[in-house]
């Protein structure tokens, strides 16, 4: 069972991040796929407004791994872990690349948001969430959620 949204606008998918972020708590684990431009990192966004985390949610040049901590003030109470995988496309050994992040140390606490780690961070939890981002011809944004395992089909639902 997969859901799909309709995104029109950049505003709708940080919209969207933000209600998405209503149904996740610690120890999710989000994989985002879609085209360069897709509009991962822009939904991402919307998941750490959603989240009320610290700092600006960006692309980043070198770091692949940014920890966003809670901020009280915004009513955060789990941390956001952004990971970018697109430049490990080239290592010779990508997988090891990963384990050097260490996601499996701050799985359990946050909610663990990865871009382009298709076939590298599943084995992290059990469950997890495809988010895939398709860009149409009128650059309007489709989004479709898998589940995988757990409680995600459930929480899909709540939803809406
Ligand atoms: N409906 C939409 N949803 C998301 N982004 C949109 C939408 N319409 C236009 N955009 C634009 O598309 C771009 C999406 O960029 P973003 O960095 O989020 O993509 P990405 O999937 O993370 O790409 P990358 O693979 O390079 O990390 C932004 O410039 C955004 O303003
Ligand atoms: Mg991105």
């Amino acid at each position: 069972m997969s859901v799909c949204f309709t995104l029109p606008t950049v505003e709708d998918t940080h919209a969207f991040g933000r209600r998405l972020a209503g149904v996740l708590r610690a120890g999710d684990l989000l994989l985002l796929t879609g085209p360069l431009g897709a509009g991962k990192t822009a939904l991402t966004q919307g998941l750490g407004a959603g989240l009320g985390v610290r700092g600006d949610v960006t692309s980043p040049t070198f770091v692949i791994a940014r920890v966003h901590r809670p901020d009280p003030a915004r009513g955060g109470t789990v941390a956001l872990v952004h990971a970018d995988a697109y430049r490990l496309g080239d290592a010779a050994d990508p997988r090891a690349e990963i384990d050097d992040l260490d996601l499996d140390a701050s799985v359990d606490d946050s909610v663990t948001v990865v871009e382009w780690g298709e076939g590298l961070v599943e084995q992290l939890v059990d469950a997890h969430l495809w988010v895939r981002i398709d860009r149409r011809d009128d650059d309007t944004r489709l989004v479709e959620l898998e589940p995988v395992g757990g409680d995600w089909a459930d929480r899909l639902t709540a939803l809406g």
